[in-house]
């Protein structure tokens, strides 16, 4: 498999805000991809289109966007239309968890989680894959987690959301293989950004947070050699093999003891 060819592309990158969003702005940029970048802090986005062009000279447009609206995957594409950008790489990086007992977190919370890490990647996805289809190329990157590979005892919501990103993406990747499509569903362990201060529980970081470049420069690497998935990190790796030496059953119990609450 060929590396792919990042010359004259357009990316389009919700969660470009911070964290690994904002990197794969950064590392896109250095490629010289034009960006669409999409989040809801208006001023940071701001901030990043001014950094990249200054330091790279690419093109930039933003979509100030909260992700949890019903109309929210509609504007985007309209705005898409009306600046005639048709994405060649497209990256569902917006997300975040909530933590702690199920029944005592919020329910409308908890289906913003699902319409943030689910909805609105399956939507765009929708809507940005015919283009792509009709240029017979193009990348999708979904940002999964560690979280996907196991059910993740009060994080349950999270992981659910991120099993099914793994799950939709890896089904992706061998319907449009032998398309031109690459799909990669990225699943980092624990990144250093700030993540765990929309979680706010310490609990919900497992292991040394790799730095949100290094997570990126493998996501790209990976999706040269068109892997369908992505664990970072050889001890997220290891952790994410659990599951084949034992019981499903006694998975459960270490992780719920790994991840249960310390705080009263
Ligand atoms: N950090 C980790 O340890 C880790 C590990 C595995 C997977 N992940 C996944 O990596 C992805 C990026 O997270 P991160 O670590 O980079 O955290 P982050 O720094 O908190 O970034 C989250 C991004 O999502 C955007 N976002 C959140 N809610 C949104 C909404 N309603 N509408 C639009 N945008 C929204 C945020 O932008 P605004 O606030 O400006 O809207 C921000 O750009 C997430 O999907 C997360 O689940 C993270």
């Amino acid at each position: 498999m060929n590396s792919f060819d990042y010359t004259g592309k357009t990316a389009l990158i919700t969660g470009a805000s911070s964290g690994i969003g904002r990197d794969f702005a950064r590392q896109l940029a250095n490629r010289g991809v034009s960006l669409i970048l999409i989040a809801r802090s208006e001023k940071k986005l701001q901030a990043l289109a001014t950094e990249l062009v200054k330091t790279h000279g690419v093109s930039i447009a933003i979509i100030v966007q909260d992700l949890v609206e019903p109309d929210a995957i509609s504007n985007i594409t309209e705005r898409l239309e009306k600046l005639r950008r048709y994405p060649d790489i497209l990256i569902n990086c917006a997300g975040f968890a909530t933590y702690g007992s199920f029944e005592k977190l919020s329910i409308d919370r908890q289906r913003d989680e699902i319409n943030v890490n689910c909805l609105a990647p399956v939507e765009l996805t929708h809507a940005i894959l015919p283009g792509m289809l009709k240029k017979g190329s193009g990348v999708i990157i979904n940002v999964a987690s560690t979280a996907a590979l196991q059910p993740d005892p009060y994080m349950a919501i999270y992981g659910a959301t991120k099993a099914f990103l793994l799950s939709f993406s890896s089904a992706l990747w061998a319907e449009y293989r032998s398309q031109g499509i690459r799909i990669l569903a990225l699943c980092p362990g624990a990144t250093d950004t700030a993540f765990f201060d929309v979680v706010n529980a310490e609990e919900a970081s497992v292991g040394k947070r790799m730095p949100a470049d290094k997570v990126v420069t493998l996501a790209l690497r990976a999706v040269d050699a068109n892997r369908s998935y992505l664990i970072t990190g050889c001890g997220n790796w290891l952790l994410g093999q659990l599951h084949r030496f034992v019981t499903r059953k006694r998975l459960l119990l270490i992780v719920e003891k790994i991840l249960r609450p310390r705080s009263p």
